[in-house]
């Protein structure tokens, strides 16, 4: 078999599954769940559910996908021969493709407001934009069209050359402009309410779906369940340690969560927006923060605001193809080309019905990220805690016995029990409730 392509440094490692881990998830998915399940209370949930869930998915990716030295079916077929498990494989193939049909969505929407910031001046009323555009039939479709073309297109460049070069330049860029916006938005009057909504929590408010968006929430934005992160972490060098990966990504992604919400809430007080109005949220606000700030800085603030949302999207995005592209290559024997090609235009075809039915979007945001991620974590939670050999999970955990021994216990046992039990609890009570 030909060797499989490597990232060429440790860094490279953290920025690419960071690169797919950070995008709308954490820009326009957290604040809007934040604005609808009572803020602080949600936050401190979604916290504890990537620390004891989604880190430890997380780690099981990292040990299946760099172990099993392929993406998703072809790793588990190599490290349990014959099992059923591999048949997980084909979640891998169906999450995604729904996943990626919404995201392309809010892609375009991206693409929509960087060409609104190029061309038109934001004002107080810019917040009536998001609805004119979704009332409008073509533009979002164009729109998802253009991402989609866009996403295909870095995936047929290749994993070295498309992946890396991006990964590197947009996402310091992003974190600064939503610190400077932070700051920015901090300064209007009335933002001391939104921030007081972000840090006081109403025990009150934690329900059993305010859970299970938290939960589906940390699964979406690190981009578990899926074979996103497995599928990586098999490029990943037998050197580097993935509790660093992991935990370097867990870290930057919540950061930018966390940042992202701080950007748009105290805002969403100050310009009288209602904070559980739904996906819509940040479109709304962006411009309002935008139109207050002096005009030639607002300009360009929202120019390249909007130009490195779109990038932490694609960024995403590819990493979303790629696995399907890497199971049709690998397993199929497809060319790279034609599964690009032909997976780009199922998913397109699953944008435009999202475009054009809202009920349709919602219904695919929340199966995938509440029940298709959280499942498709639990298996492969299941596989490293119950189906590997705890000494073959030792040693790829700890690279032979050279690394992270005394968290090996730990994570083990997060990953054996405390996943699976928690991922099943919360579907349970779901359920039931
Ligand atoms: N984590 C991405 C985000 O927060 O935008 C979304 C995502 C990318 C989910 C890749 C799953 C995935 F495999």
């Amino acid at each position: 078999m030909k060797k499989r392509e490597q990232f060429t440094s440790r860094l490279t490692v953290v920025l690419a599954m960071a690169g797919s881990a950070i995008g709308l998830g954490n820009i326009w998915r957290f604040p809007y769940l934040a604005g609808q399940n009572g803020g602080a209370a949600f936050i401190l949930v979604y916290i504890a559910a990537c620390a004891l869930l989604a880190i430890p998915v997380f780690l099981a990716e990292c040990i299946i996908g760099r172990r099993g030295g392929n993406s998703t079916f072809g790793a588990m077929r190599n490290l349990a021969p014959g099992s059923n498990y591999r048949w997980a494989g084909l979640i891998t193939v169906i999450t995604p493709m729904l996943l990626l049909g919404f995201y392309s969505v809010v892609g375009g929407w991206s693409v929509d407001y960087l060409l609104k910031a190029c061309t038109l001046r934001f004002t107080e009323d810019s917040t009536g934009l998001f609805e004119d555009l979704l009332s409008s039939t073509w533009e979002p479709i164009f729109m998802h069209t253009t991402f989609m073309i866009g996403t295909a297109i870095v995936i047929l460049l290749g994993v070295k050359k498309g992946i890396e070069r991006f990964t590197k330049v947009t996402m310091p860029l992003l974190f600064v402009l939503i610190l400077v916006i932070v700051v920015f938005g901090l300064s209007l009057p009335g933002a001391g309410e939104g921030v007081a909504y972000l840090v006081k929590p109403d025990f009150s408010k934690i329900t059993p779906s305010v859970i299970t968006s938290a939960m589906g929430q940390a699964f979406f934005s690190m981009s578990l369940g899926v074979g996103t992160i497995l599928t990586y972490a098999s490029y990943v060098s037998k050197e580097e340690n993935l509790m660093v990966s992991a935990g370097g990504t867990a870290i930057f992604d919540l950061l930018f969560a966390l940042l992202a919400g701080f950007a748009v809430m105290p805002a969403v007080f100050a310009a009288g927006i209602q904070p559980g109005q739904g996906p819509g949220l940040l479109f709304d606000t962006l411009p309002y923060i935008f139109s207050k700030m002096t005009p030639w800085v607002g300009a360009v603030i929202s120019i390249l605001f909007f130009l490195s949302v779109l990038m932490a999207a694609l960024t995403s995005s590819i990493s979303l193809l790629e696995v399907g592209v890497a199971y049709l290559v690998e397993e199929k024997g497809a060319s790279r080309t034609k599964a690009t090609i032909g997976l780009a235009a199922i998913v397109w075809v699953v944008g435009v019905v999202c475009s054009l039915s809202g009920g349709v979007f919602n219904l695919l945001d929340h199966l995938t990220s509440d029940w298709l991620m959280p499942f498709g974590g639990l298996l492969f939670a299941l596989f490293v805690g119950w189906k590997m050999s705890k000494a073959d999970v030792r040693d790829e955990f700890t690279n032979g016995g050279t690394r992270n021994l005394r968290l090996f216990n730990m994570v083990y046992f997060l990953i054996r029990y405390i996943a699976p039990v928690g991922i099943v609890g919360i579907f349970l009570t779901t359920l039931l409730g």
